[in-house]
C-alpha cells in the first residue's frame, strides 16, 4: 500500500534510491521512473476509498499524478546525470526560464552537471541559441517540489542559481518571495555556492538578510554589472538601463 499522506516520498525512495545510489544501471533507474509514472493512474484506485463514486476519483488522482510525475521526472534527470558522469557535482539553475543560464553554466563548469528547472513549458521548450550541452538538462517542474525532493534524498548542490526570480512586490506577497517562503530553509540542506540576482534592490536586500540568518555568515547585497548577460531578463534590464543587484552565500 502507498503512504496516503506522502505518496511522493515512498515513490521517490523506490525510484531515486536506485538512480542516486547507483545500485542499478542508470538506464534501469530511468525506466523505473517512467514505469512509476505509468502506474500512478492505477495507484488512485488504491488511494480512493472504496465507496468513492468514480466521478470523484479525479480529486484523488490530481495530487497523486502530480507527485508521481515530479518524482519520475526528477529520477530521469538524475539518471541522465549518472549516465553522463555519476561523480559530477550538481548545479541547480532554479527558475531557468528559457535555459540560457543553464547552457552558460554547463560551458563554464564543464565537469559539473547542470539541471535547469522551470514551471513554464513554454519557456523550457523555446528555441535555444545553442544546442543543450551533454552536461545539462532542462526539467519542467515546480521548484518547491524539486528543492524538497532533493533535500529529502540527501542530494547536495555544488552551485545554486536563482537568477531574476519573480519579485512578488506587494506587501501581501512576502511569503511568495523565496526568502519568505516556507520552502526557504530547505536551501541550507542543499548547500553549495548560492547566487541570487534581481533588478529590485529590496528583493536582494531581503534575500541577503534571510541568507545571513540561514547560513550564520554575513551576506550582503551588492550592485551587479555585466556586459555579457546570462539570461533574457538580465539582457532586458541592462538594455533598459536598470541597476542590477545580487547576493551570494556559501551554504556549508
Ligand atoms: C522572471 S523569470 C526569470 C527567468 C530567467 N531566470 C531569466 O533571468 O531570464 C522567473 C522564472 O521563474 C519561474 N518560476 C517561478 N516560480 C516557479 C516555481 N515555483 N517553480 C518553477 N519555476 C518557477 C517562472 O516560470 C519564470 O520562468
Amino acid at each position: 500500500m502507498l503512504d496516503r499522506a506522502r505518496p511522493g516520498r515512498r515513490l521517490l525512495r523506490l525510484c531515486l534510491g536506485a538512480a542516486v545510489a547507483g545500485s542499478v544501471p542508470s538506464g534501469a533507474a530511468a525506466a523505473a521512473g517512467l514505469a512509476l509514472a505509468a502506474v500512478g493512474a492505477l495507484a488512485i484506485t488504491v488511494l480512493a476509498p472504496t465507496d468513492t463514486p468514480w466521478s470523484s476519483v479525479g480529486w484523488y488522482a490530481a495530487p497523486v499524478t502530480i507527485a508521481v510525475a515530479v518524482v519520475a521526472a526528477l529520477a530521469v534527470a538524475l539518471a541522465a546525470r549518472d549516465a553522463w558522469n555519476p561523480q559530477a557535482p550538481l548545479i541547480l539553475d532554479a527558475g531557468c526560464g528559457v535555459g540560457w543560464s543553464t547552457q552558460r553554466n554547463a560551458e563554464t563548469w564543464p565537469d559539473h552537471f547542470v539541471l535547469g528547472v522551470d514551471q513554464s513549458l513554454d519557456r523550457i521548450s523555446r528555441g535555444k541559441p545553442l544546442p543543450m550541452p551533454a552536461n545539462a538538462l532542462l526539467l519542467r517542474a515546480d521548484l518547491i517540489d524539486v528543492w524538497r525532493l532533493l533535500a529529502e534524498n540527501g542530494i547536495r548542490l555544488a552551485r545554486h542559481y536563482n537568477l531574476y526570480p519573480n519579485p512578488w512586490p506587494k506587501i501581501g506577497h512576502l511569503a511568495r518571495r523565496w526568502q519568505g517562503h516556507a520552502v526557504f530553509p530547505v536551501w541550507r540542506e542543499l548547500g553549495g555556492e548560492l547566487e541570487c540576482r534581481s533588478n529590485w534592490r529590496i528583493y536582494i536586500e531581503e534575500m541577503a538578510q534571510a541568507l545571513t540568518l540561514l547560513s550564520g555568515q554575513t551576506v550582503v547585497a551588492e550592485p551587479w554589472q555585466t556586459d555579457d548577460p546570462m539570461t533574457p531578463f538580465e539582457k532586458k534590464y541592462l538594455a533598459s538601463g536598470h541597476q542590477l543587484w545580487r547576493c551570494r552565500a556559501s551554504l556549508p
